[in-house]
């Protein structure tokens, strides 16, 4: 039979990545006592109170169709919500999403098509690559580097632009590598942009998941708000990534274009989840507190013992979920050193690689587990680093 060409270019990208991850699962389902950091999934419950919300909706009634922006509350409690960025946000600015993902499929559908160029900061979440490559666009990778602490530096950009290039896809905090961008970088990053006349698609999940700096949004600077998209949910900040949850904040022109794009895929929201959200918004919920007090002390935690640590380098993520840690000094690259770590001491933690080719000796450490569990997968992480100095010891 003949397929459409999308699901060539989509056909490899996606299960491979995750193998390691998968390999965990099936240790753990035949009895193995596996310390799982491999996925970003908050380690706490969707406050009760939403859950009720949600329930007594599906209760009323909110069952039926809605329409392809969104419901009226919860657009309404978004331009509230991203007012103080915008002042001159109207409904026409907001689109309602089943989570960031949908949100960042559509936002690249209605952006690029075949030929075009996305800059990306290499290491990426493990899906941009799919998202881009969906519209016949590619990806054009931008070093993120440790040195920098992970952040994009507008001189990496400038040599990464193209004649294809369309769009900046950013991601702050950054999953993987827990960098937040501060209002200079984003200055000289939209300079580019406007140079350029490059998109800027921001990726903010992560936002209320910052220990170090201040969050900035492009939307912040008015001379970027022209062209500047923002993708969010509520899937992290309250612990919600089941309720699929999201939306999109962008100029007038191109949400009006957004709009048919959203509603052949989704002919609508779902009304209860949309009442849900507003709640989420506009109500005082103290799950994003928590989180970013445990995922700081846990960053600090894997920071501090990696320091102690020979073969490995480390920065202090600003935010986000995860701690990408630098393995190369052990001689071995992201990969050996993930399957080395899953089959010799039971730690799983996902391979550099699987977030671009910058990410080749790193891997990325999940601090979604107790504090107590995370020193321990440190300690089983110092060994691995321990053998493999003692066997270059051994060679010399
Ligand atoms: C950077 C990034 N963007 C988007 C998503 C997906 O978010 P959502 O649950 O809102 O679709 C994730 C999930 O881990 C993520 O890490």
């Amino acid at each position: 039979m003949r397929y459409a060409a999308i699901t060539d270019r989509l056909y490899d990208l996606g299960g491979d990545k995750w193998a390691i991850h998968n390999t965990a699962r099936d240790k753990i389902a035949a009895g193995e006592n596996i310390i799982e950091l491999t996925i970003g999934e908050p380690d706490i419950t969707t406050d009760p109170a939403l859950v009720e919300t949600c329930v007594a909706a599906l209760r009323a009634g909110r069952t039926r169709y809605s329409n392809g922006r969104g419901e009226t509350g919860l657009v309404a409690a978004l331009v509230d919500t991203y007012r103080p960025r915008m002042p001159d946000i109207c409904d026409q600015n907001v689109l309602c999403f089943p989570g960031t993902q949908t949100a960042l499929y559509a936002v690249c559908a209605a952006l690029t098509q075949t030929g075009d160029g996305v800059l990306i900061g290499d290491p990426y979440y493990a899906t941009y690559e799919g998202v881009v490559s969906a519209t016949g666009a590619h990806v054009e990778p931008v070093p993120l580097r440790m040195e920098h602490g992970f952040v994009l530096q507008a001189e990496d950009l400038a040599a990464a632009i193209t004649p294809q290039s369309r769009v900046v896809l950013l991601n702050t905090p950054h999953n993987p590598t827990g960098a937040v961008l501060d209002r200079d970088t984003l200055v000289a990053i939209g300079d580019l942009c406007i140079e350029h006349d490059l998109w800027i698609v921001c990726d903010e999940v992560y936002e209320a998941l910052i220990f170090e700096g201040d969050f900035v949004s492009p939307l912040e600077i008015p001379a970027l708000r022209a062209r500047t998209v923002v993708v969010s949910s509520i899937s992290k900040s309250h612990a919600a990534t089941g309720f699929r949850s999201g939306w999109s904040i962008g100029p007038k022109e191109f949400s009006r274009r957004l709009l048919p794009i959203s509603e052949t895929m989704l002919f609508g929201n779902q009304p209860f989840i949309a009442d849900m959200t507003e709640a989420a918004l506009r109500g005082d919920f103290p799950t994003a507190a928590h989180l970013r007090e445990a995922l700081g002390r846990r960053a600090g935690l894997v920071h501090e013992m990696a320091q102690q640590i020979t073969g490995l380098s480390s920065r202090m993520p600003a935010g986000g979920m995860f701690a990408m840690l630098d393995v190369s000094g052990t001689g071995m690259d992201g990969d050996a050193f993930a399957w080395h770590l899953l089959q010799t001491q039971g730690v799983a933690v996902m391979p550099g690689s699987a977030f671009g080719a910058g990410g080749r000796d790193l891997i990325r450490v999940a601090l979604t587990v107790p504090d107590e569990e995370l020193r321990t997968a440190m300690t089983r992480i110092a060994h691995v680093c321990r053998d493999a100095q003692e066997r270059c010891a051994g060679v010399a």
